[in-house]
């Protein structure tokens, strides 16, 4: 069955099917006659004598002028100045093709899903709020007031077997959409609803739908925790919990206290800290840290402070500084997590704990430290291999103030300890620039792809498992051709592994396997595909550090001086460290 991924392309195809090229250009510009082709003066740039030329064949045009070319979903986005969406929807439109088919059809499929939630959380609620019930009871007890738990949208899932299929088979929805949203289960052939006895954690996405649920046990039975398994509406690895309430409060704030459980988020709130999110019963994905990121670069973890919350914080810093956040980590004491810490030791002792929450860097250290004993020269040692690791993954400015420190403290010469970081005669990889792409002129042509974009998709073709590396990434294709290819190869990687060029056959039509061609030939990885893959990160981060300078910039032009002193600040301090950053990536 065919992806959604490429449900673009295949309206694209029906498009080009529809409608003629020529008649679509031809309302824009004069064409005559010339031979097979039509002819007219360029639309995209100043001429005189028309080198603008159509192929009714091809149904593509070209510019012999200015060396624009496409097809006709490329015309008039350039045209119209429209994204390759919209440009669809547009012929589309004035075409009469059925979108309903295609894209509507699969909103509205979808739609079922999110009304069966939707009534199932509106069950919940009620069983809530209704009569007296265990559940109200017990979230009082836990000290969540009723403000709160209306705003998280709490509800009860009664003991009973059948309560809620019956409800919604009542309101006429089918019981196969049931199972497949997980809301009951069937065992011997018996039908039965899945969450008994438990109080209910709608979760909602960011556009306010109800994509799943989370459902705790009243008392000590186990499992403590049942959550929606994943469904046409809900993937766990894409979301966090409770954005729909918290994230105006993140972006406000630009910082976000990321916690383990659905309790954590909704305590802290209750006592005034809204900043917060946690991800859905599993370990942080590189997913869920892309969303984050959209909000905020600022990330605080506040796991549990058991061993399984140290080792999950351990990896989910990784994952958050891969994905380009600034991640600090706190480290709970007298308490097991951020839901009991708030209830014994209130809001300001919490949040002054978030201020004093180490770097990623310097809990590293810190956490290297405390596993070797530096007074004894064994123990020193241990501990410089440990920090040398540590200090490996940043920038030699990064690097630099934290060299200083663990020198003193062992003893060593910063000399030595920068050739124990990066080696005698370590080669900077990033002076090794992959071959520069060849570009043939038929596939390439004006195709707007850039090189970063080239050599990902190069990387991606290459092996399956780029695929999942470059996804935290993907916001980086932002040409549509890009979009297109990136979708289909990660697609056919996600089922098979790697990416075979006939299954890509069929989803991309031949401009972009043309253009996929050139890229498979032309950029070459000259087994150098870790070098190549890490320039790319480097070329990404300094995208993503230029858009922020451009952004503070804008920032800094509409603000207030006086009301907003401290903002600016804050801003010229963040602009200068990140102007210091772009020069040192840049040097590099
Ligand atoms: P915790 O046990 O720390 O949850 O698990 P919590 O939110 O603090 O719960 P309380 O305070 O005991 O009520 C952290 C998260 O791990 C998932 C849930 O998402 C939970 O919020 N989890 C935990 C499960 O999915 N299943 C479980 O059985 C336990
Ligand atoms: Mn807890």
């Amino acid at each position: 069955m065919r992806n959604k991924n490429y449900l673009m392309n295949n309206i694209a195809d029906e498009i080009k099917s529809k409608c003629n090229i020529v008649d679509v250009i031809g309302r824009h510009v004069t064409l005559k006659k010339a031979g097979v082709n039509y002819k007219g003066l360029c639309p995209f740039h100043n001429e005189k004598t028309p080198s603008f030329t159509v192929s009714e064949e091809k149904q593509r045009f070209i510019c012999f002028g200015c060396g624009a070319s496409g097809d006709v979903l490329s015309f008039v986005q350039r045209i119209q100045n429209l994204s390759f969406p919209e440009a669809a929807e547009k012929l589309a439109e004035e075409y009469g093709i059925e979108w309903k088919s295609s894209v509507f059809d699969t909103e509205a499929k979808r739609s079922v899903y999110y009304d069966i939630n939707r009534e199932t959380a509106t069950f919940f609620y009620r069983a809530f709020r209704s009569k007296k019930n265990p559940a109200l009871a017990y979230m009082a007890r836990r000290g969540i007031n009723d403000d709160v738990l209306k705003k998280f949208g709490v509800g009860y899932a009664d003991g009973e077997w059948d309560s809620l299929r019956g409800y919604l088979l009542g309101k006429g929805f089918e019981e196969k959409l049931l199972l497949e949203l997980g809301l009951v289960s069937s065992s011997n052939g018996k039908i039965y609803d899945k969450y008994r006895n438990r109080v209910m954690f709608p979760i909602i996405n960011a556009r306010g739908k109800i994509i799943g649920f989370g459902g705790r046990v009243l008392d000590d039975a186990s499992p403590k925790y049942l959550n929606s398994s994943d469904s046409r509406v809900f993937k766990k690895r894409d979301n966090l919990y409770a954005l729909n309430v918290t994230r105006q409060e993140i972006t406000k704030e630009n910082r976000v206290i990321l916690c383990e459980g659905y309790m954590d988020v909704i305590s802290l709130y209750r006592h005034g800290v809204r900043n917060v999110t946690a991800s859905l019963g599993t370990a942080l994905t590189s997913e869920q840290a892309a969303v984050l990121k959209r909000y905020t670069e600022h990330v605080v973890i506040a796991y549990d402070s058991d061993r399984a919350g140290l080792a999950a914080a351990e990896r989910g810093m990784d994952i958050l500084r891969d994905a380009g956040c600034r991640v600090k980590v706190l480290r709970i004491s007298g308490a097991k997590d951020p839901d009991e810490y708030v209830k014994a030791y209130g809001k300001e002792a919490f949040l002054e704990s978030v201020n004093r929450a180490p770097s990623l860097t310097e809990y590293k250290l810190a956490a290297a430290r405390e596993r070797c004993d530096i007074s004894t020269t064994e123990g020193s040692l241990a501990f410089l291999t440990l920090a040398a690791s540590v200090l490996r993954d940043l920038s030699p400015v990064e690097a630099d103030v934290h060299i200083r420190k663990v020198a003193d403290e062992t003893h060593v010469s910063e000399g030595a300890l920068r050739r124990e970081i990066w080696g005698e005669n370590t080669v900077d990889y990033r002076r090794t620039a992959p071959a520069p792409a060849l570009r043939t002129e038929s596939a390439a042509e004006d195709s707007g792809v850039s090189m970063l974009e080239r050599n990902l998709l190069r990387l991606m073709l290459q092996s399956g498992a780029y695929a999942d590396r470059i996804k935290p990434y993907d916001r980086v294709f932002s040409s549509p051709a890009a979009f297109r290819i990136y979708s289909a190869v990660k697609a056919v990687c996600d089922d098979d592994g790697d990416a075979d060029m006939r299954k890509l056959e069929d989803v991309l039509d031949r401009t972009d396997m043309a253009l996929l061609s050139d890229i498979r030939e032309n950029v070459r990885l000259a087994d150098k595909e870790e070098e190549v893959f890490a320039e790319c990160l480097v070329t990404i981060r300094l995208l993503s550090l230029t858009g922020r300078e451009h952004e503070i910039i804008r920032m800094l032009t509409v603000a207030n001086d006086e009301e907003n002193k401290e903002r600016i600040e804050t801003l010229t301090r963040e602009l200068i460290d990140i102007q210091r950053e772009i020069k040192e990536v840049k040097g590099r």
